[in-house]
């Protein structure tokens, strides 16, 4: 009995470990200062999300001017239109945390006048929870099977990741 009850726990803690280790922080981008109009259109932030991906519990950071720029969370009408007026959230701080806690489409747009319009907006589509197991699902675009797994700050995701993987290996030895 006891033997069996540390090997349950050995298993939860295992799981909240992976669970916990499993987010991330991604910087839109890949750099400081991304959140700008683009250059081009290869350069927009766009391009970068079709080649990261994302999943429930990530985290996307925002580096910027606080003074000049801001980040707004809208809907898809107002992503398309590029309305600032009634964001669902706004961001003014320069250093932005929004952490994507469902799956499906998130819309961002800057809040500094006429910047949407030339291009400075970010759509982020979350993956579904299925996707997490799965690794790449049939259903998935090909933009998903040939983008990196990991997304930019992907060093210190996969060390994370190793670390789980020894973690896991040395718990799953008390058994
Ligand atoms: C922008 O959105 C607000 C409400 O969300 C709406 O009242 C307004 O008419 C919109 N403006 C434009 C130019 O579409």
């Amino acid at each position: 009995m006891a033997a069996f009850l540390r090997r349950l726990t050995s298993l939860v803690l295992l799981f909240l470990f992976v669970s916990f280790t499993d987010a991330r922080e991604i910087l839109v981008g890949g750099k400081t200062d991304a959140w700008k109009i683009p250059s081009s259109e290869s350069d927009s932030l766009n391009k970068w999300a079709e080649n990261s991906r994302f999943r429930i519990g990530d985290s996307l950071v925002w580096e910027y001017d606080g003074g000049k720029d801001s980040v707004l969370q809208v809907t898809k009408e107002a992503y398309a239109s590029c309305n600032t007026s009634n964001p669902i959230a706004e961001h003014k701080d320069g250093k932005t945390n929004v952490k994507l806690e469902k799956s499906g489409p998130f819309y961002f747009i800057s809040g500094a006048k006429g910047h949407c319009e030339q291009g400075q907006k970010l759509l982020v589509v979350v993956l579904s929870p299925r996707h997490r197991y799965n690794g790449i699902s049939p259903a998935s675009s090909p933009a998903e099977i040939e983008g990196p797994a990991i997304a930019p700050t992907s060093s210190a995701a996969a060390l994370k990741a190793g670390f789980s993987v020894t973690l896991g290996v040395l718990v799953l030895g008390l058994f």
